[in-house]
C-alpha cells in the first residue's frame, strides 16, 4: 500500500464497476477508508441490487483495507446525504467525494423520449449535485476537502446521446461553481474525463485510438485526491486521461469580439459578424466528417 491518501475518508459513488470500484479500491490501497456507493443497476440504469456494492467492500477487506457500502440511489437528495452520513457516523469525517455513477440511454435527439432524457440527466448531473451538497457543508466547516466530477470528452457534443453530453457538460459547469464557491474555505473541485475499458465503452461503434483500464483513471484521481495535487492549488480543472495520456481542457473563454457604435441592428450583424467576429469550428463535426467517409468507403472508422 502507498500513503497517498493516508488517514483521509473518501467516497465514491458508481463504485462497484468500471472506474469507480478501480477509484476505490485504489483510494483504499493508498491509506483511505471508503464509502463504497453503487445502486447496482444495469447500463441504462434498471434492476438495482445491493450486492454490487457490498462485493467491492469485501474485495477492499480482503486487501487489509476498510470500506463501508452504500447502495442507495444517489440521483435522490436522500441518496447524496447517505453516502456523506455515512462517511461520518463510520469514520467522523470526510476529505473527497468522487461522482463516477453513470447510466446511458442512447438515441438520436428526434426521437428522445422524456424516459430517455430525466434519468441520464438525474443520475449524472443531479447525481453529483446531490453528494456535492451534502460534502460541501461538511468540508465547509472543516475548511478542507475535495470534490471530484466525472464527465466526458462527449461535453463537447453527441450523435446519438445528447442527453449524456448536456448531463456531462453540465457536470463542467457545477464543478467550475463548486471550485469558485467554496475556494475561500479550502475546498477544491476538479473534473475527470476518461477513456478505459468497461462495460459502457464495450459499445462505442468504433476504434478508440486512445483507452486505457479503470487503473490509469484511479491513478489519477488519487492524486486529485491527495494533499500533493491541493499543495499546487488544482482546482477547476478538467483533465482527460486516456491510457498513457493526461490532458488538460481549456476554460471557456471568448475568442473573438467586435463593437457597434450606436447598437447592433440586424443589418450591421448581417455585415460584420461573419468577416469579423465568424465561427470557431466545432472539432467534433470536422472528425464526425471524416468518420462518415471513412465508413462509406466501407473502412472502419477511428475516433481521435
Ligand atoms: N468508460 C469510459 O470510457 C468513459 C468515458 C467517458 C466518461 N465515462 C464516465 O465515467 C463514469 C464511470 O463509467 P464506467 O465506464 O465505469 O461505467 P460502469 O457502467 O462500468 O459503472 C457505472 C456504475 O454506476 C452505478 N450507478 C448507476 N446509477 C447509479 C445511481 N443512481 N446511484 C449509484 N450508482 C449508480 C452502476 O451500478 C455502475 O456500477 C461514468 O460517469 C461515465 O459516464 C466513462
Amino acid at each position: 500500500m502507498g500513503n497517498f491518501l493516508a488517514g483521509k475518508v473518501v467516497a465514491v459513488t458508481g463504485a462497484g464497476r468500471g472506474i469507480g470500484r478501480a477509484v476505490a479500491l485504489a483510494a483504499a490501497a493508498e491509506g483511505a477508508r471508503v464509502v463504497v456507493n453503487d445502486y447496482g443497476v444495469s447500463m441504462d440504469g434498471a434492476s438495482p441490487t445491493s450486492e454490487i456494492a457490498e462485493g467491492v467492500v469485501k474485495e477492499i477487506e480482503a486487501a487489509g483495507g476498510e470500506a463501508v457500502a452504500v447502495a442507495d440511489d444517489i440521483s435522490t437528495m436522500a441518496g447524496g446525504q447517505r453516502v456523506v452520513d455515512v462517511a461520518l457516523s463510520s469514520y467522523g469525517r470526510l476529505d473527497g467525494v468522487v461522482c463516477v455513477a453513470g447510466i446511458l440511454r442512447e438515441r438520436m435527439l428526434f426521437n428522445m423520449s422524456e424516459e430517455e432524457w430525466d434519468p441520464v440527466l438525474a443520475t449524472h448531473l443531479k447525481g453529483t449535485f446531490t453528494v456535492f451538497r451534502a460534502a460541501s457543508a461538511v468540508m465547509r466547516k472543516q475548511r478542507s476537502g475535495t470534490l471530484i466530477g466525472f464527465t466526458s470528452g462527449n461535453h463537447q457534443g453527441s450523435v446519438s446521446q445528447a442527453n449524456y453530453s448536456a448531463a456531462k457538460g453540465g457536470i463542467i459547469s457545477l464543478v467550475r461553481s463548486a471550485a469558485l464557491g467554496l475556494n475561500k474555505y479550502g475546498v477544491t473541485a476538479n473534473a475527470v474525463a476518461p477513456v478505459a475499458r468497461t462495460r459502457m465503452s464495450a459499445n462505442v461503434p468504433m476504434e478508440l485510438a486512445e483507452i486505457g483500464s479503470p487503473e490509469d483513471v484511479a491513478a489519477l484521481v488519487v492524486y486529485l485526491l491527495s494533499d500533493a495535487a491541493r499543495e499546487v492549488g488544482i482546482t477547476g480543472q478538467v483533465y482527460t486521461v486516456a491510457g498513457p495520456k493526461i490532458a488538460v481542457w481549456a476554460q471557456p473563454r471568448e475568442l473573438r469580439s467586435a463593437y457597434a457604435s450606436g447598437g447592433w441592428t440586424v443589418e450591421k450583424i448581417a455585415e460584420f459578424l461573419p468577416g469579423s467576429v465568424g465561427v470557431d469550428p466545432m472539432p467534433m463535426l470536422g472528425r464526425l466528417q471524416e468518420m462518415e467517409r471513412a465508413a462509406r468507403e466501407g473502412n472502419r472508422p477511428n475516433a481521435q
